[in-house]
């Protein structure tokens, strides 16, 4: 009999040592700590506060009206996207008076503008340089080609800046993204609206010092440099060529009779 019961009062036993051990505290919140509000606050600095006047140019404008006549009027709020985006790259970034003017523009509260333009974060809510590098970090990019580690690092020593940065020419701001969707062609990174990929850290490196070429002279007869590999790849195509579907394609086929 006392075999038997043995290991139940065991068990209760742990049961009971392992409730007693439990801290019976419980946090009020188990929101993460934020390092940074770089994200979610503005702050008034003098080259971004709403006593700085802004209006969309005549061009923009037009754009603006074409824009408007995608939605019924009653709904103009839908294109507070598009017309953050015309006031990004007419301005050089979304300053506080870009989206307050989008907001009288759209009659919108402005506070439902600051939302949409601080939840996205192709919106740059403080000035970057005219170049605007972004490097793709995610685990594609680190593990593809020579690896985004590299191309980090060069781009860095390069150009003498931290992530989050600005050159003090103005020329270049670089920061670290997550994918951009193109893992195929990794390690790349973006400039302004271009991809840039297959990158070592010598191709990165002289894209750099392309882009400083034609962005330190108006008068620079110098090209951008073409964007997309900076290898022998045209496209996403496999380096190492055909690997399958290598036979001539045995003829046309013919799915509808009508066609
Ligand atoms: S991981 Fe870099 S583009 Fe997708």
């Amino acid at each position: 009999m006392a075999s038997k019961i043995t290991p139940l009062l065991l068990r209760s036993g742990v049961r009971c040592a392992s409730r007693v051990a439990r801290p019976q505290i419980r946090a009020f919140s188990i929101t993460a700590s934020r390092p940074s509000d770089t994200l979610q606050v503005h702050r008034n600095s003098p080259d971004n506060n709403p006593d700085i006047p802004f209006k969309f140019n005549a061009q923009n404008e037009k754009l603006i009206a074409e824009i408007l006549k995608r939605y019924p009027a009653q709904y103009k709020k839908a294109a507070v996207m598009p017309l953050l985006d015309l006031g990004q790259r007419q301005h050089g970034f979304t300053s506080i008076s870009v989206m307050n003017e989008v907001a009288r523009l759209l009659e919108m509260p402005p506070m439902r503008v600051y939302e949409v333009a601080s939840f996205y974060t192709m919106y740059n809510r403080t000035p970057v340089g005219k170049f605007f590098v972004q490097a793709c970090t995610t685990t594609p990019c680190q593990l593809g080609g020579c690896g985004s580690d590299v191309i980090v690092k060069a781009i860095k020593n390069h150009l003498g800046i931290k992530q989050g940065e600005t050159t003090k020419d103005g020329l270049f701001t670089f920061i670290e993204v997550e994918c951009l969707g193109a893992c195929v062609n990794a390690p790349m990174i973006q400039i302004n609206d271009d991809y840039y990929e297959d990158l070592t850290p010598e191709t990165v490196v002289k894209l750099l010092e392309d882009l400083k070429a034609t962005g330190t002279s108006a008068t620079s007869s110098k090209k951008a440099p073409v964007a997309g590999p900076l290898s022998s790849r045209e496209s996403c195509e496999n380096s190492a060529g055909l690997t399958n579907l290598t036979a001539e394609p045995w003829g046309a086929e013919k799915t509808r009779s009508d066609l």
